[in-house]
């Protein structure tokens, strides 16, 4: 099936490594350009967005910043206008701004930290991407990665992400309701234990993990990224604050 994705433009925060990058992967398979947003790591940024470029003859323009900063997003959109024109797609994957502590410990910078590093940067990058589709008079895709944390209490001493996961929901189903009359349609991904940084393949834990999953074995990135080309499809109108589970039946 053609998704018809290609030529259009992508912007995927913190999309150089895990869940990011094989939402990027996904989208560049698809034949979109691709807007790849880091933070840190420009080495790694710059030869990922390369292989996806010679992979799939498409163009990759990696920007760094920080999307907790509004005048870095300003950037950031500025770069993406003048590389692509106005952008189809936003991908709010990047977090940051997480502690792991007892509730009673928890000081509040350390609440705030966790507010900017989840939610913040949705409002400002959101914020920017309907007011360019409303200006250019141009349909829009936002997608949001949520978590088993935005639904349930998944673990102890993690209150900080339960609590700004659980908002991201809440302002995914919100933000459905009330953009789609610009023609903006927004939708939300649940991953499961994905193949990243928090559960890598060969860790001890993970092999715990691996025996609860019903299908035995951790998700690879693409494979959220391959749900992301679905949500941003014009071809699937009905999915208005849709919110899919991606968890590998860790939710049933
Ligand atoms: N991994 C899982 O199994 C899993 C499960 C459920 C949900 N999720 C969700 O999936 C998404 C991706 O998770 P992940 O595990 O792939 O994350 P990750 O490996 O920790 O990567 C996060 C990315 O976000 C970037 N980032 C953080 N703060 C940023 C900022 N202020 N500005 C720009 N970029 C920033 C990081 O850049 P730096 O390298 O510079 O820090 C990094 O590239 C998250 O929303 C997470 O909550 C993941």
């Amino acid at each position: 099936m053609d998704l018809e994705l290609r030529h259009k433009t992508v912007i995927v925060t913190g999309g150089s490594r895990g869940i990011g990058a094989g939402i990027c992967a996904a989208f560049a398979q698809e034949g979109a350009n691709v807007v790849l947003n880091y933070r840190s790591q420009e080495e790694q940024a710059r030869a990922f967005a390369h292989s996806l470029e010679q992979r799939w003859g498409v163009t990759v323009l990696p920007v760094q910043a920080d999307v907790t900063c509004p005048q870095e997003v300003e950037r950031l959109f500025r770069q993406a206008q003048d590389a692509f024109g106005p952008p189809d797609v936003l991908v709010n994957n990047a977090v940051g701004g997480v502690t792991f502590k007892p509730f009673q410990e928890l000081t509040y910078e350390e609440w705030k930290a966790a507010q900017a590093g989840i939610v913040d940067h949705v409002f400002f990058m959101s914020q920017h991407f309907l007011r360019e589709c409303i200006q250019a008079s141009k349909p829009g895709r936002i997608i949001h990665i949520l978590s088993k944390s935005s639904f349930l209490s998944s673990s102890v001493d993690n209150l900080t992400y339960v609590a700004n996961k659980g908002a991201l929901a809440a302002l995914t189903r919100g933000m459905a309701k009330e953009f789609i009359r610009h023609g903006v349609f927004v939708n939300g991904i649940i991953p499961g234990y994905v193949n990243t940084r928090a559960h890598q393949e060969d860790s001890p834990r993970t092999a715990q993990i691996r025996q609860m999953l019903p299908l035995g074995e951790l998700a690879q990135p693409q494979e959220i990224g391959n749900v992301a080309v679905i949500l941003a499809s014009p071809l699937f109108r009905q999915m208005i604050g849709a919110i899919v589970d991606c968890t590998g039946g860790t939710m049933l």
